[in-house]
């Protein structure tokens, strides 16, 4: 082969010895930045080996000298963002909901925080959305059984109402027909009447008759023209928003036997930071007060 290498006669450059059809190949030396960039790439390549894991073992693999894992980078982002909650978590616990509620981050996080909870422990009953349905309340829209406030509806969660807690919510509408307090004939004429309080009824003579009934039996606790009062838990009855439906067979029912509905209390089952951000939550629904 050495005998074959000859001067190119006109690059005057060596050639391989390789010949094709009378074409010959000249030895020209690799170009230099092509060469450092090889060896750069060697060097990439041996210092990535001795700093991350990199060789496959039997049965483990090389850890490299910086000892990086995903696992561990995981951890640490997982750490960062437990502890930069938390730090809204305290201080959402130690702030009254008021200044909680001016606080842009502060509301953003305890909104997000509060529709989770909701999610977990409240959607059930009171539905994905907080719509509600019947017996339960819609928490979206501002007519509110036991207060729209934000400490209302901070209290209404924490006690729950008709629930075991000894400070629970708690008003006990008689049951007028089970209880033989009114003949049915009574509670067909203040079903009507209270009917006619939105402008529903359908016999107007009945209405007119359940006027003083209601007056006597129901004024107390719904108010003189069905207002309803959140003090007393007592529904407004004059708007076309019924928790237990607004059909008169709905009315009757809700009359003759009440209603009663239970709300379980929280405290004990969610930490006082949790509770706050239902409540904030909640009130930014809409219907806050
Ligand atoms: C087991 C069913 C149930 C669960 C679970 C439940 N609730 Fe309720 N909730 C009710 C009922 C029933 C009422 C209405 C009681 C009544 O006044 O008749 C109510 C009422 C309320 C009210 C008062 C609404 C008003 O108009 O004043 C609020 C606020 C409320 N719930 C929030 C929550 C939150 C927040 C959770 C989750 C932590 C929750 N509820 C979980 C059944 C439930
Ligand atoms: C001691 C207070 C009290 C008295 C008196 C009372 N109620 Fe109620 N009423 C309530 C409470 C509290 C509720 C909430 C529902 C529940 O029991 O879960 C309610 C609910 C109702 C509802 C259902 C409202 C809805 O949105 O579905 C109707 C209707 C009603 N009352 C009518 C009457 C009538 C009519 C009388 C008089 C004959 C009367 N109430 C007397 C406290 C009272």
């Amino acid at each position: 082969m050495a005998d074959d290498r000859q001067k190119d006669d006109i690059t005057g450059v060596e050639t391989t010895g390789h010949e094709w059809d009378g074409i010959r190949e000249l030895n020209n030396p690799l170009p230099r930045w092509w060469l450092y960039i090889l060896y750069a790439s060697c060097a990439f390549a041996l210092l990535y080996w001795v700093l991350y894991p990199s060789w496959p073992g039997v049965s483990d693999h090389s850890k490299g000298v910086l000892g990086w894992t995903r696992h561990a980078t995981l951890d640490a982002e997982i750490t960062a963002a437990k502890a930069k909650q938390s730090a809204y978590v305290e201080k959402i616990a130690a702030l009254p909901m008021a200044e909680v509620a001016n606080d842009p981050e502060l509301l953003t996080f305890a909104n997000a925080g509060g529709r989770s909870a909701f999610g977990l422990n409240c959607a059930q009953c009171h539905g994905s959305g907080a719509a509600g349905g019947k017996g339960y309340p819609n928490l979206n829209d501002d007519d509110w059984v036991w207060g729209g406030t934000l400490d209302a509806i901070e209290a209404t969660i924490r006690y729950g109402i008709r629930s075991a807690h000894p400070e629970t919510r708690q008003n006990d509408m008689p049951a007028f027909g089970v209880d033989e307090i009114l003949t049915a004939e009574q509670i067909n004429d203040v079903a009507e009447h209270v009917l006619a309080l939105s402008q529903s009824a359908t016999d107007p003579a009945a209405a007119e008759r359940g006027a003083p009934l209601f007056a006597e039996q129901c004024a107390a606790c719904h108010g003189e023209r069905g207002e309803g009062n959140t003090e007393l838990g007592a529904p407004k009855l004059s708007d076309a928003l019924w928790l237990y439906g607004g059909d008169k067979a709905d009315v009757v029912a809700s009359i003759a036997a009440a209603r009663r509905g239970v709300m379980p209390a929280w405290i004990g089952r969610l930490d006082d930071a949790t509770i706050k951000q239902l409540a904030l939550y909640i009130h930014s629904l809409g219907g806050g007060e």
